[in-house]
């Protein structure tokens, strides 16, 4: 049988109403009354959503292996089972108004492809591994993609581990629970070499569903910086205290970050600009606030925009200001990354051969292919979801959006998997 027709026939075992049920079986932990998911990461809904993912892998046989910062690798062998494997993964933690397909339509469409694999009889040269990354949303533990972060190398698991969540929860006492929890083969001390890296994503974005385009050849991520802003003031009597004598954090904070918003600014609307979480100390009514934190994420294309900007931000968040004293901290440091052209041209032949309509496009939203990007050739195969929206309970995708994007998906992978590709 020649490639063609090798993975027409695969693609014909990828089977729709598998991926949606299991899109549906996962929704369920962690199950938001709003249709949502709360699957914070490490967290026992993590827990038990990588004990289904396990269980499913066991069931066909397929080598489970884990790491330092419990990132899970599900693999299937191939015939040269020692080569470097082909991976494809993404992520099933989510935002804590998350939704059902951000980060799990990666894993089950990978888990999809590798039991195609099996009932369409197909040995592949290079094994294939499915990957479920670590933490990236970032929600619960700062900073994101950090399962992804780590295996990279660019950063270590105990730079992390003391990082606390609100309830005060360190990250090496979550990892610890859910590394003694899962129930894998090995844990690696060591990073299991990639050949290539394929992640498929719904596109948190408008234009696939705009265009009425089926898949996404996605050319490279934006940059994204994430800062922590920290204001300290003094608490006082809320009636007793003359204005004048005040070291109101609150409004230090407010006049900082109208500063910041119109540091922001950008006529070409490519700059985007977040201050998406405040925590004010001691947060009482008649007691002048004593602390305010504030997150801000910034992304843009272009690495000298994200420096220029960032320059102007800690200039602006350090030193005094309206009688309180303000510092900042850079949690997260995501340079822009492009796709090889290689890997984005065999995502678009993929889906053409399919056929299915596809485009090029950048994205907005970071994923863990953009530190895997600095390992192997990478790339990612977008899927529309409905309005754009996303980390939203509404967030929806169609069932045939997803089958096709997992079909693209077969295709890529089995294609890299081939010994002399
Ligand atoms: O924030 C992001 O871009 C990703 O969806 N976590
Ligand atoms: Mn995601
Ligand atoms: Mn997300």
């Amino acid at each position: 049988m020649n490639a063609q027709k090798r993975i027409a026939h695969l693609c014909g075992f990828v089977d729709e109403d598998r991926l949606w049920r299991r899109h549906m079986e996962l929704a369920q932990i962690g199950a938001l009354p709003s249709g949502g998911v709360n699957r914070q990461a490490l967290s026992a809904e993590d827990i038990d959503a990588r004990h289904l993912l396990i269980g499913w892998a066991r069931m066909r046989g397929y080598r489970i292996e884990t790491d330092a910062i419990a990132n899970l690798y599900i693999r299937r062998a191939g015939r040269y089972d020692d080569r470097p494997t082909v991976a494809t993964g993404s992520h099933i933690d989510t935002q804590p108004l998350g939704g059902r397909f951000d980060g799990a339509y990666g894993v089950l469409a990978g888990i999809e492809v590798l039991e195609s694999l099996d009932d369409a009889g197909i040995e592949t040269d290079h094994p294939i591994t499915v990957v479920a990354w670590t933490n990236e949303e970032g929600s619960r533990f700062a900073p994101g993609a950090m399962g992804s972060l780590i295996f990279s190398g660019l950063r270590r698991v105990d730079e992390f581990s003391a990082n606390a969540d609100a309830e005060g929860t360190t990250l090496s006492a979550a990892l610890k629970s859910t590394l003694d929890a899962m129930d894998t083969d090995r844990q690696l001390d060591t990073r299991p070499t990639f050949k290539a890296y394929i992640e498929a994503h719904i596109e948190q974005g408008p234009v696939l569903e705009a265009r009425r385009i089926d898949i996404g050849a996605v050319t490279g991520i934006q940059g994204t910086r994430w800062f922590e802003v920290e204001v300290n003031g003094r608490s006082a009597h809320a009636g007793t205290t003359p204005m004048s004598k005040r070291a109101d954090a609150i409004t230090a904070a407010i006049d900082i970050m109208t500063d910041l918003r119109r540091i922001a600014e950008d006529p070409e609307d490519r700059l985007r600009f977040t201050m998406g979480r405040v925590d004010v100390v001691p947060n009482s009514p008649n007691t002048i606030p004593e602390q305010v934190r504030f997150t801000i994420d910034m992304r843009h294309p272009e690495q000298q925009v994200l420096e220029d900007r960032t320059r102007a931000i800690v200039a602006r968040c350090t030193g005094p200001s309206g009688g309180c004293r303000v510092s900042i901290r850079e949690v997260l440091t995501q340079p822009p990354c492009d796709f090889p052209e290689a890997i984005v041209a065999r995502v678009e032949n993929a889906a053409n051969a399919l056929p299915a309509s596809c485009m090029r496009l950048p994205s907005g939203a970071f994923h863990d292919a953009l530190f895997v990007a600095r390992i192997c050739p990478t790339g990612m195969i977008f899927v529309p979801c409905r309005d754009g929206i996303s980390h939203n309970p509404t967030e929806y995708a169609e069932p045939a959006h997803l089958a096709a994007g997992a079909r693209v998906l077969a295709a890529t992978l089995v294609g890299l998997a081939e010994k002399d590709a």
